[in-house]
């Protein structure tokens, strides 16, 4: 039986400022959680030092919420993967639905953001999520399979640089949490498409994480399941007693 590390995320999206992060993390340096479980939160990329000059690292990990996929050069507002790593912070999420909608991502352009990520040392949480229409009219798997799909090219060594983060666009900010039979039967096809198309041992040891509305009062249901080896939290993760809950509902 493969243990997969538990993650519990916290992407901040477009919020915050100094004095409320230093508000937040104050209160999540005093949580303990499990061996097995990892903390990570995204602030913005503008205050990615400035948190970083404040969480107990051996506890909490940071993240950028985004990066380009070149080196350097002419990308007026891009930060680079390089400049992520510069700062002794390990993680990257890509793909997140918003980077895909609003910004207009494409999953050629993730890839070769999540391969360029990974080939200079990060890890990448690589997001992926249907739209509402999408699970009313059964395309959930077949949504989901062509955005891992965009992956296929990475070898199975990268692959130990990458979790997944389910989000179901529809559950996103609208307080509509997937249910965990929902969420529990989605994340069993992501690792079947793993198996499929990667191999066994990478599908049995990629963590995958849940994303969408995810609270203090719907976390520990969704926990016990299976395959559901973590959370990427967004509006309960600017809120410390929140947050903290969902830390310790990790199984
Ligand atoms: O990346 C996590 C985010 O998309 C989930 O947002 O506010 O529904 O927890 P929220």
């Amino acid at each position: 039986m493969t243990t997969r590390t538990f993650f519990v995320g916290g992407n901040h999206k477009c919020n915050g400022n100094k004095a409320s992060i230093k508000a937040l993390v104050s209160e999540l340096n005093k949580v303990e959680s499990k061996s097995n479980v990892e903390i990570i939160i995204a602030p913005p990329s503008i205050y990615l030092d400035y948190t970083q000059s404040l969480v107990d690292s051996g506890k909490i990990q940071l993240s950028a919420q985004n990066c380009y996929s070149e080196t350097k050069g002419a990308f007026t507002g891009e930060i680079a993967a390089e400049m992520v790593k510069d700062l002794n912070i390990n993680w990257v999420i890509i793909g997140h639905s918003e980077r895909r909608s609003i910004f207009g991502e494409s999953g050629e352009l993730l890839a070769k953001k999540t391969k360029h990520a990974i080939d200079i040392g990060l890890k990448v949480i690589f997001c992926i999520g249907e739209q509402l229409a999408d699970r009313q009219s059964s395309k959930t798997e077949a949504v989901l399979s062509a955005q891992l799909g965009d992956l296929k090219s990475l070898d199975k060594k990268q692959w130990d640089s990458i979790v997944i983060a389910y989000e179901p666009v529809w559950a996103i900010g609208t307080g509509v949490t997937a249910t965990p039979d929902q969420a529990q039967d989605t994340h069993k096809y992501v690792r079947s498409w793993l198996k499929d198309n990667i191999d066994e041992t990478v599908a049995a040891k990629t963590s995958i994480m849940y994303g969408g509305s995810v609270g203090a009062a719907n976390c520990n249901a969704l926990a016990e399941k299976p395959d559901v080896d973590g959370f990427l939290v967004g509006g309960a993760s600017l809120i410390a007693t929140d947050f903290s809950t969902i830390i310790k509902s990790a199984s």
